[in-house]
């Protein structure tokens, strides 16, 4: 079974609900994206590997600590995504980048993939797949599935709003990626849209409502 992370701490809450505001604004909106996904980034590296190395300082040798295990690599599912990278970017800045292209079929909700750009060595690396909505799961499956197609084994799912529904999905389909989500809210509506949520992530972020 996959695990569920929700990762609420006070900053997180108290900047998400200013994103949710239908009054705040694209710029608003990407700022503070950007600050909770840097946020959320030092929970979601927390189990990362460290090895003991020798280095000394300017009064002595200490064994000190270093990350050491497979290196990073950070995977936005397009647009919304996109929105996520560069707060992750800041932590980790020698992470790959990827891009999986998928958007939803405004009918079916089903999942369209229209590109998709990994780095070669992408099969060795640690995997933090983002994207700020998880609402039916379709997307986050269907990316999930493509990485392990290309031989990834170490994955996380990093969304910022999750529903119930899309949460159970991942659980089904990938028992193995644990997902880390800022808050987990009630349901989808019958458009599937998150509720209460925060509207159409990829719209807000680019000003394309
Ligand atoms: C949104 C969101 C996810 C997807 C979530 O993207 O960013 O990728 O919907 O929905 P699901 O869990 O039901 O699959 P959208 O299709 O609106 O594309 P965009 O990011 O290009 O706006
Ligand atoms: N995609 C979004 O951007 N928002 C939702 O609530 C659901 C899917």
């Amino acid at each position: 079974m996959a695990q569920l992370h929700v990762i609420d701490h006070p900053l997180i809450q108290h900047k998400l609900s200013i994103m949710r505001n239908q009054n705040t604004g694209s710029k608003d909106f990407r700022q503070l994206l950007e600050e909770i996904s840097m946020l959320m980034g030092y929970e979601v590296t927390r189990e990362l590997p460290l090895e003991d190395y020798t280095i000394k300082t300017p009064l002595c040798t200490m064994n000190a600590k270093r990350i050491s295990g497979k290196k990073l690599a950070i995977v936005p599912i397009l647009r919304a995504g996109l929105g996520m990278v560069d707060g992750l970017l800041s932590l980790m800045p020698v992470a790959k980048v990827g891009h999986i292209g998928l958007y939803r079929d405004p009918d079916t909700h089903l999942p369209v993939e229209y590109y998709c750009k990994l780095p070669p060595d992408v099969a060795n690396r640690t995997v933090l797949l983002v994207d700020p909505m998880l609402a039916t799961g379709g997307s986050a499956s269907d990316a999930l599935t493509k990485l392990k197609e290309r031989g990834v084994t170490d994955i996380r799912l990093m969304c910022l709003v999750g529903a119930p529904e899309g949460v159970k999905k991942i659980e089904e389909d990938h028992p193995d990626v644990p997902i880390y989500l800022a808050a987990l809210d009630e349901k989808l509506n019958d458009h599937a849209y998150i509720l209460p949520g925060l509207g159409d992530a990829g719209d807000r972020i680019f000003g394309t409502l």
